[in-house]
């Protein structure tokens, strides 16, 4: 959850079955699995893993916000250049692990699927092992030197997909907008008002694979999302020039 959380007393679960010990923040007891206290005094939420910072009265991700002089701003938009993204939630053994891009679908922790014509540039083919991106005006594409590029769009399954080389196909109902790519900080799904992004573990039963699924929770899916977790994307950026693949498959 990306929204700003502001600090009320109504944060603090009271009479929950409380497995952790609690700690004081002043005068406040708090569970310290579920919040962070500032200063001795200010509680903030830990969402998806992140202890959220304070600002001045506000809680906020620093995937999202920054705080100078005690005022809370966006980080300003990673455009121009490349950038891969990695999972972020301490609590999963999917951390620091990469989103993955095969089979016309984002994943974490996958196995990241290219193609390149060696008969068409030969020795020029990038290696094809890193999954890389490029955001800007609310939208990510695929950082790909395939004539017409790759599009990632989120698909009416809320799961991430990109286009086929050569093709424009987005589906009726995807949504290629409402993203935003921040500087120093995450990759962060604006479209359903701040629900952000989970991953899900992967099925038990069903084809093979240890990669886990990413989706866009929402209003009207979290409900059926409880296997999943909430995670930030964070992004790495990369050395301008650097070119993902010629194609991702
Ligand atoms: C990808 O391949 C290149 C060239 O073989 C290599 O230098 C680089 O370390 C590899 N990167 C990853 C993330 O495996
Ligand atoms: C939420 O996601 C589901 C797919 O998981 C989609 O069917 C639904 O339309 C989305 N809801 C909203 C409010 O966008
Ligand atoms: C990635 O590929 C390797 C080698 O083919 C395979 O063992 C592994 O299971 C794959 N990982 C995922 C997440 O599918």
């Amino acid at each position: 959850m990306m929204k700003l959380t502001l600090l009320s007393a109504a944060l603090l679960a009271f009479g929950d079955s409380a497995v952790n010990a609690l700690s004081s923040c002043g005068q406040s007891q708090y569970d310290p699995a579920q919040y962070v206290c500032w200063s001795d005094q200010f509680l903030c939420p830990i969402t998806a893993g992140e202890p959220l910072s304070f600002c001045n009265g506000a809680c906020y991700s620093k995937f999202m916000y920054k705080c100078e002089n005690n005022v809370l701003s966006l980080l300003p938009a990673h455009t121009g250049t490349p950038f891969t993204l990695s999972v972020s939630n301490p609590t999963l053994p999917i951390d620091g692990k990469p989103v993955t891009a095969s089979g016309l679908h984002l994943s974490l922790a996958g196995n990241t699927s290219t193609y390149c014509p060696v008969e068409v540039v030969g020795a020029a083919c990038p290696p094809g092992n890193i999954t890389a991106f490029f955001a800007g005006n609310g939208g990510l594409s695929m950082d790909t030197m395939v004539p017409g590029g790759q599009q990632a769009y989120l698909g009416p399954d809320w799961n991430m997909h990109y286009t086929q080389a050569h093709s424009a196909y987005i589906p009726a109902g995807s949504l290629t907008q409402g993203f935003g790519g921040y500087e120093g900080g995450g990759f962060v799904n604006l479209n359903g008002n701040g629900w952000g992004w989970v991953a899900c573990p992967p099925q038990a039963s069903g084809g093979g694979g240890t990669a886990w699924n990413l989706v866009g929770r929402n209003e009207t899916n979290a409900a059926s999302l409880t296997a999943c977790t909430p995670v930030n994307l964070k992004i790495n950026p990369l050395p301008s020039g650097t070119v993902g693949a010629w194609q991702y498959a």
